[in-house]
This record gives structure tokens, C-alpha cells and sequence, in this order.
């Protein structure tokens, strides 16, 4: 009885063993599914190209650097780089867009320049680095220089007054019309002055006190401000520029004027005609001279040349050539505005009410005086004043 007692013991044994080695097979399967997906899972639906497994060796190719984007495409599909490389040099691509419409429609990032004061760079970075490490920082300064000067001048010198006491005669300085062009001038050119350094320099000293909403919204509005003022400052600056012109051509005594700086620091102001010559330098130099460049740049930006392409680099150039201008300009019309405000006593009342008191001619435009006393030039230009009315001043 011993014998199948032991044989049924051992066939129980292999029994249990080959049941334990099964289940320890069928429990590993599905980790091991999860590790290493069949192949024919893997290659089912969308694929993308993995360039790095396409021709991992493919940059190896001595010629790899100057393939065309066709070329590339054989080794590597999906590798643009040729052609974004070419973009960011300047290249113009094909548009069936018309050039008179849409001049630049082939072209994403312009060709390689270097503008003064910039790096050889596509044009746009070129025309950044103009005006944020230039125009910005030394016009800014520079503005920031004449108002410090003239401040220190006033505080120092004080205003210009009048050597003796008024006669109570008057003498016609400015007629109507001259004061009617003046003003429409002065004050298209504030508004282009305050909402062109709010532009430029606003987000320096005025963004941090305001934030960034209603800073964006003060640009915008004075940015419109701007394109709207600025053909009004061109029309009424034609006029002044006639207006004044006759008065404005170099005389005896201008040289003698400018070599004593116009008695600025002495005190002893010497003799002129109706304009002296700091007023004949800033006729030239600031109506004429920056007015030609001024508008005809602020023309091209707002786009009012009729039969010119605008490309960005005609922008760019515009820009820059008014940027800096207007800051000459700028920097000029502050000695005029001081001069005729708080600088000289009698100066702003001339061009409110158009007349000055004799002593103030006889001070300040010694020869224009001695011209209107002799006749040869009328005390009374515009439409003669009704007998028994007084001038209004
Ligand atoms: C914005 C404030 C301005 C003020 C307060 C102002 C004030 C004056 C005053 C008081 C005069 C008379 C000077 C005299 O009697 O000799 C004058 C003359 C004149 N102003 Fe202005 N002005 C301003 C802006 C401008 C601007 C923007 C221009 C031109 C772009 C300009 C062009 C002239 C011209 C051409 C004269 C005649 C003197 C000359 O031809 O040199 N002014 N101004």
C-alpha cells in the first residue's frame, strides 16, 4: 500500500507546481504589454516625421549648411530651415498680390541694411536699434539740455524789461492776418510737440504714474491728435513763411547783432530791424529749413504723398529723419516761445493784441523805430482805426 500512496503525493506535487508556473505567465503578461507595444500597434493611424530619426547622420553631409529647402527635404522631410533661414536673410518670395497694393506681400522680414548708428541687420532690428539707443536717449537729452539752460538762464538773468517807461504811442507790430497765421501755427505746432514727446518719451516719465490703460489710451488719442495737426501745421506754415519772409532777408547790422549774441548776456541789446537776427536764424533754420524736412516726413508717415510706394523702409527712413527734426526744431522753438512768453517783457503782448509801445520798439528793433518815425514804414499797417476810437491793447 505504500507504493500508491507515494506515486498520487508526487503527481499531486507536479500538478500544484505547473498551476503556480501558468498563473505567474498569465498575471506578467499585461506589464509586459504595457513596456513594449506590438509593432502593428504602433504604425496604426496619423504619423508625424521625427527628423532626428528620419537620417539621424544626415548633418553629417559636408554640404548639409548650403542645401535648398528641396535638398533638405530629401534627408530630413519636414525640415524647413533652409527656407526660414532664407526668410530671416531678406529674401523676397513670390506674391500674386499687385505690387502698387501691396508692395512688400512676398516679403516677411525685410533684407539686411545698416542705417547710422545701427548693426548690418535686417532692416527693421536696424531701424530699433536707431531709435531706441540714439534718437531716444541723445534727443531726449538733448531736449532735456536747452530747457535746463533756459531755466538757468531765467533764473539767473530774469526777464528782458523794457530801459524807460511807456509813451502810451503805440506802433502796429503785427496786423490781424499775421497774428491769425502766428497763432493757427503756434498752436497746431503745441499739440504736434506735447503729443509727439508723449509718443516718443511717455513711457518713461508718464506710464509708471498713469499705468499701462490709460497711458495706452492718452497715446492713442494723442497720436490721432497728431496726424490730424500736423497737415494744418504744413498749410499754416506756408503761410507764416510768406507772411514774414519780406522781414526776414539778412540786413545791415544782423552780423553786429549776432558777434554781441544779441546782448543776451550783457544786457546791451543791440540794434536791429523789425526781426533781428535771432529771429532771422530761427525764420531759416526752424520755419524753413526743419519745415521743409519736418513736413515732408510727417507727409510721408501719414501717408499723404500721393504716387509714392510705402515700403517699411520708407517709413523707417521717414521716421528717423523726423524724429530728429523735430527734436532741432523742438529745441529751437523753446528760445522762441521763451523769448516771446516770460524771457521779454512786452514780447507776447506784441503778437496778442499786434501793438507794442514806442519804447519797446526803440529798445528792442531800433532801426524798425527809427523806420516807422521817419515814415517809411506805417505805425498803422492794417485797416486804419476809425477817428475818436481808441486801440484796444
Ligand atoms: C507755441 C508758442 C509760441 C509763442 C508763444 C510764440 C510767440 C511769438 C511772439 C511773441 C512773436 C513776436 C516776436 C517779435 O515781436 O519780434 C513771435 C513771432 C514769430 N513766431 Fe512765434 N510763437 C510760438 C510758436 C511759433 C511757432 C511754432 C512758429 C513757427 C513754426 C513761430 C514762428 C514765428 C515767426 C516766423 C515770427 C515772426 C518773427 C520772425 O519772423 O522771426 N512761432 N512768436
Amino acid at each position: 500500500m505504500q507504493r500508491p500512496s507515494r506515486v498520487l503525493a508526487a503527481l499531486v506535487f507536479i500538478a500544484l507546481g505547473w498551476s503556480a508556473a501558468v498563473s505567474a505567465q498569465t498575471t506578467a503578461a499585461p506589464a509586459a504589454a504595457a513596456v513594449a507595444p506590438a509593432p502593428a500597434a504602433a504604425t496604426a493611424g496619423i504619423q508625424s516625421q521625427n527628423i532626428f530619426q528620419v537620417k539621424p547622420d544626415a548633418s553629417a553631409d559636408p554640404n548639409y549648411a548650403s542645401q535648398t529647402n528641396g535638398e533638405r527635404a530629401k534627408v530630413q522631410p519636414g525640415n524647413n530651415a533652409p527656407m526660414w533661414r532664407q526668410v530671416g536673410a531678406g529674401v523676397t518670395g513670390v506674391s500674386s498680390l499687385p505690387k502698387s497694393e501691396a508692395p512688400e506681400a512676398g516679403n516677411l522680414i525685410q533684407p539686411f541694411v545698416q542705417y547710422p548708428g545701427s548693426r548690418l541687420t535686417n532692416a527693421g532690428e536696424a531701424w530699433r536699434q536707431v531709435r531706441n539707443n540714439w534718437i531716444i536717449p541723445y534727443g531726449g537729452s538733448l531736449f532735456l539740455i536747452v530747457v535746463l539752460a533756459i531755466a538757468i538762464f531765467y533764473f539767473t538773468k530774469g526777464s528782458i524789461k523794457n530801459h524807460g517807461a511807456d509813451t502810451g504811442r503805440k506802433i502796429e507790430r503785427f496786423t490781424p492776418f499775421e497774428r491769425a497765421a502766428h497763432w493757427s501755427n503756434a498752436i497746431a505746432f503745441s499739440i504736434l510737440a506735447i503729443s509727439g514727446l508723449v509718443m516718443a518719451f511717455g513711457k518713461f516719465f508718464l506710464l509708471p504714474v498713469m499705468g499701462s490703460t490709460l497711458f495706452g489710451w492718452l497715446t492713442y488719442v494723442l497720436k490721432t491728435a497728431h496726424n490730424f495737426a500736423g497737415p494744418l501745421f504744413a498749410v499754416s506754415l506756408v503761410v507764416v513763411f510768406f507772411t514774414f519772409l519780406r522781414d526776414n532777408w539778412p540786413q545791415k547790422g544782423d552780423l553786429q547783432w549776432l558777434a554781441k549774441g544779441g546782448g543776451l548776456i550783457s544786457g546791451d541789446e543791440p540794434a536791429s530791424n523789425r526781426f533781428n537776427a535771432g529771429e532771422k536764424l530761427i525764420f531759416w533754420g526752424g520755419v524753413f529749413f526743419l519745415g521743409i524736412i519736418v513736413v515732408a516726413s510727417g507727409l510721408v508717415l501719414d501717408k499723404l504723398l500721393p504716387g509714392l510706394i510705402y515700403e517699411r523702409g520708407t517709413m523707417q527712413v521717414a521716421h528717423m529723419v523726423h524724429a530728429v527734426a523735430t527734436v532741432l526744431m523742438m529745441c529751437m522753438f523753446l528760445g522762441h516761445i521763451y523769448l516771446g512768453t516770460i524771457g521779454m517783457q512786452g514780447a507776447y503782448k506784441a503778437m496778442r493784441t499786434g501793438y507794442v509801445d514806442e519804447t519797446w520798439a526803440k529798445d528792442h528793433h531800433e532801426y524798425w523805430y527809427d523806420d516807422v518815425k521817419a515814415g517809411k514804414i506805417p505805425a498803422q499797417r492794417s485797416e486804419p482805426i476809425p477817428p475818436g476810437q481808441t486801440v484796444q491793447v
